[in-house]
């Protein structure tokens, strides 16, 4: 048997109910901010992800689905989104008619990681980008719609972690005494660790390891002592909005992000619902990643969540989603004409959701079915049907029934 591969999922209906309900949402909320949806191909040319999000990163390093096209170019499946935004924006030339470009998206990215809760291979995104403004209100506003979105899902115990990294032409320099101040305990890392250390020492600071955690709480370097007057004063003025708008942080000086394009404000919004130390979502600034795609200089900040990991706290197992409205229940063979008739009749005229069976199941399975998709009425159709055209119609909450009459069933329905 052909089994689906490791790290994907199939979903059913009740779990696409759920998603459909929290994109309609996150549209909805978008809409209301500002930010229109843009959508990228799942799959672009293998350079666009190591310059942008790095060569010595994980990604790019050991997780990109990458491969040979017939005619030898290499393509890969976008391990994020905000390369292929970047990407579009540039070829596009969007500066040249519009000073700032507001963008949200939703869907698939792929990452060859070691599938756990809340971390798949195929996983999916949603993220937020904004293109064109260097100022903290930027920033602020970028992460206050991570927070507030979280908020309107109902997930509690949030926290957002928020560090500044400074711009590139200061953090060379940290970067450097970092490396210096560390490489002394070379005996303290194992072969993995010192290499990025080597490698990418900005990202030894988020280590899980409690040794290494322990030795740069002691000995490492604070970039808050590197960064630029212009860089403290635009961070200051970033949590000074925040502080106004009340949404809560704290300050991590050792977020540093996964991904090689920040500079500046970098943050997460993390959760105690999900148990593990794993983010909600993530973001920052590239203000350099444009230019160096071969656009113009142009800043940029944006986060992405995982739209697993949402779910996840959201703690949708019980979510009790309505499958249909009404169900019409039948089991007389010669009304099945005139319950299909009377289903899209509902439908045509009130727009609710209909569900007729289509298996001549016996009274007390249909009813079973109305129950398992949570229906809000049934509407049972018998020889009484018959008899007397009337139907009687449950309230399946309430657990009230009347008897109807056939021809006033809509304008029944209108009243309710
Ligand atoms: P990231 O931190 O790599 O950032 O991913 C963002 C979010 O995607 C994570 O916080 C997590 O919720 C989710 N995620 C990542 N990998 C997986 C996985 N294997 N399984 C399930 N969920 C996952 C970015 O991707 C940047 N593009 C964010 C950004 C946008 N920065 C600026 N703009």
């Amino acid at each position: 048997m052909i089994k689906n591969i490791k790290g994907t999922k199939d979903l059913l209906p009740e779990t696409t109910y759920n998603i459909q309900d929290i994109e309609n949402h996150l549209n909805r909320f978008m809409y209301i901010h500002g930010y229109g949806e843009i959508r990228t191909p799942i799959f672009e040319a293998t350079d666009l992800f190591t310059r942008s999000v790095g060569e010595n990163t994980d990604i790019v390093n050991k997780e990109m689905y990458t491969w040979q096209d017939q005619n030898g170019q290499s393509l890969t499946l976008r391990p994020e989104m905000t390369a292929s935004v970047v990407r579009a924006y540039i070829q596009k030339q969007l500066w040249k008619t519009e000073p700032i470009s507001k963008f949200y998206y939703i869907g698939p990215s792929f990452r060859r990681e070691r599938p756990q809760k809340g971390r798949l291979r195929q996983f999916h995104q949603f993220g937020v980008e904004a293109i064109g403004s260097s100022n903290p209100e930027q920033d602020a506003e970028i992460i206050s719609i991570a927070y507030n979105i979280y908020q309107m899902f109902g997930i509690k115990e949030l926290s957002i972690k928020i560090n500044t990294l400074g711009s590139d032409e200061v953090r060379p320099k940290y970067i450097e005494a970092l490396k210096k101040s560390l490489s002394k305990f070379k005996s303290a890392f194992n072969k993995s660790e010192y290499e990025r250390l080597q490698k990418n020492p900005l990202r030894i600071l988020d280590s899980k390891n409690k040794d290494i955690q322990s030795l740069i709480n002691e000995h490492a370097p604070n970039i808050f002592d590197y960064i630029s007057k212009d860089d403290k004063q635009h961070f200051k003025k970033v949590l000074e909005i925040l502080d106004t708008m009340e949404i809560p942080y704290t300050q991590d000086k050792n977020l540093v992000r996964g991904l090689d394009y920040y500079n500046r404000t970098v943050f997460e919004v993390v959760s105690d619902t999900l148990g593990g130390q794993d983010a909600l979502c993530g973001g920052g600034r590239y203000d350099k990643l444009i230019q160096q795609l071969g656009g113009a200089e142009i800043p940029a900040i944006g986060f992405a969540a995982g739209m697993e990991r949402l779910m996840l706290a959201m703690d949708l197992e019980n979510n009790q989603i309505v499958q249909t409205d009404i169900y019409i229940i039948n089991v007389e063979e010669d009304l099945i004409e005139q319950s299909m008739l009377l289903a899209d009749d509902i439908r045509k005229n009130l727009g609710v959701a209909v569900y007729v069976d289509s298996l001549r199941r016996s009274l007390k399975s249909q009813l079973r079915h109305a129950n398992k998709m949570n229906a809000k009425y049934t509407i049972i159709m018998d020889s009484e049907t018959v008899k007397n055209k009337t139907v009687v119609i449950k309230n399946m909450s309430e657990k009230i029934q009347e008897s109807i009459k056939l021809n006033n069933i809509v304008s029944y329905f209108e009243s309710e």
